[in-house]
């Protein structure tokens, strides 16, 4: 308990550095007041020869570019080690609970044990914050430096031939572009924009993080789901829910308080569907406290309030049962929930097996909208929605997975694209978007298993969240 909330603090505190850091305040500054802003120790000269100027400039575009790699390639370290180390607290936490319950089960070496491992997490806690803060000191000082180069173009480009200098302008735009991206991603990592869809889509797929196997401890449970409430109602913005089953059925359901509570596998309640609202597939999804699911009979959709316990169900007239996913049997409806809402997609012997996405409303649980992909079903292993954008992802080999489709139902452009990602295990039965944090959430083989997403920011980042959000630990 204590270690999380410590390292929940050390983040808030971060947070107010990047509050008062170069983010929200104009890039014009060369020195004084801050002391965690950098000095520039670039010069220009005042020869009056533009050549000399010229490869003086080039030179700091080199120089820049470099820096901004280094600075990418930690930013990627860090992503790993985050949430590694976020996992870590979470079972160290868990171990602790369990040390001060029993504490007559644990010798002087087990406490020891721990206790390394927690200082272990506090050095991360210290390194982070350095980066932060070093990567905030770098990006202010390259920033200046880009800054220069610009006042010496425009003053060359006034004196001179702007022929000449035409080169080293578009030197001076790559860089600027690389800075703008590295203080994306860095900003992105630290203070992800939770509920925003000021971006042109997703842009990367990080490592899958595996978290367990999962409630039943069976690889041969290959068939299931699990993840977080896409939008929690209160009191239950921690939970996580889990089902699997040997074959594509839904048989039993579990909640879980928290992430601890899922690895410790102490579930708070638990729903039967064996006998009554039968449903098969495994693409359901929870959203505000309820079950989105492919029923078996009346062939269709099933809505389970466990709220109130309420059924209801939808029959999508044409939709057909011939077409599931590459990976998978029975995969027809494919639930998913974006910052836009609710959608499902299907085939139909009409459409000759492409998939269909509907947007469905939430309360009367009936079908919106739809629009019509050029992509055949079965050549496909799933598909996701973020900001009204569907994404869908093929095999390409033993290892590796690939978004390589768009669909966006705000322009009703499709677009083919390549993000590959890693596969953990080699089939998966459910893998859904979370809006709440930005996470791709996969049962892999019967593996908890999930992704960090980065997107292509257009706006600049004003919500300051700390990252972390869902490995809290009351
Ligand atoms: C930058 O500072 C200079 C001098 O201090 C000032 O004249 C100029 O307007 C400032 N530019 C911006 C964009 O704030
Ligand atoms: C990010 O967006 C910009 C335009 O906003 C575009 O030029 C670029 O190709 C995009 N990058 C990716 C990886 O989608
Ligand atoms: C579930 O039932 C509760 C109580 O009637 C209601 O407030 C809520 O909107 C329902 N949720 C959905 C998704 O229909």
């Amino acid at each position: 308990m204590i270690c999380t909330l410590y390292f929940l603090a050390l983040l808030s505190s971060t947070t107010a550095f990047g509050r008062m850091g170069m983010w929200s305040k104009p890039r014009n500054e060369t020195g004084g007041g801050n002391e965690d802003r950098c000095t520039c120790d670039a010069f220009l000269p005042s020869s009056t020869f533009p050549i000399k100027d010229l490869e003086v400039v080039e030179q700091m575009a080199g120089v820049i570019s470099q820096k901004l790699e280094v600075e990418m390639g930690k930013i990627e370290e860090y992503e790993t080690k985050i949430t590694s180390y976020a996992e870590k607290i979470v079972k160290l936490t868990a171990e602790i609970v369990k040390m001060e319950k029993n504490p007559d089960d644990y010798n002087d070496a087990d406490i020891e044990d721990v206790k390394v491992e927690l200082i272990q997490v506090e050095a991360l806690i210290k390194e982070l914050q350095l980066s932060i803060k070093s990567s905030t000191a770098v990006f202010q000082s390259l920033q200046v430096q880009a800054t220069q180069m610009v006042e010496t173009l425009n003053k060359l480009e006034k004196t001179y031939d702007k022929s000449l200098v035409l080169a080293t302008r578009r030197e001076y735009i790559k860089v600027q572009t690389q800075l703008e991206e590295c203080e994306r991603r860095h900003q992105e990592l630290f203070f992800p924009n939770i509920g925003s869809c000021a971006h042109t889509g997703v842009s990367r797929v990080g490592k899958p993080i595996v978290s367990h196997l999962n409630a039943h401890l069976s690889t041969s449970h290959n068939f299931g789901g699990w993840g977080k409430d896409s939008k929690p109602i209160p009191e239950r913005e921690s939970m996580y829910w889990f089902s699997s089953y040997t074959s594509p059925y839904i048989g039993d359901i579990y909640f879980y308080s928290n992430y601890k509570n899922l690895l410790l596998r102490t579930h708070f309640q638990h729903h039967s569907l064996h006998n009554s609202y039968k449903g098969n597939g495994n693409n359901y999804i929870l959203h505000e406290n309820t079950l989105y699911y492919q029923l078996s009979s009346p062939f269709g959709l099933g809505k389970l309030n466990f709220t109130t316990m309420s059924y209801q169900s939808r029959v999508i007239p044409g939709a057909s049962s011939r077409f599931s996913y590459s990976n998978s049997p029975s995969q027809i409806f494919d639930f998913s929930s974006d910052e836009t809402g609710l959608w499902v997609t299907y085939a139909t012997e009409e459409s000759s097996g492409r998939m269909i996405i509907a947007k469905i409303d939430e309360l009367s649980f009936g079908i919106v909208e739809e629009w019509m992909t050029s992509i055949y079903k079965p050549g496909v292993s799933n598909a996701f929605m973020v900001c009204g954008v569907l994404y869908v992802i093929r095999t390409v080999d033993t290892h590796t997975e690939e978004i390589f489709y768009t669909f966006d139902t705000n322009t009703k452009e499709e677009s083919y694209i390549s993000i590959p990602f890693e596969r953990f295990q080699d089939k998966y039965s459910n893998l859904h978007y979370n809006p709440t944090d930005q996470k791709l959430y996969m049962y892999n083989d019967g593996y908890y298993v999930t992704y960090h997403l980065w997107f292509n920011h257009t706006a600049s980042v004003t919500v300051e969240t700390p990252l972390l959000l869902n490995t809290s630990v009351e």
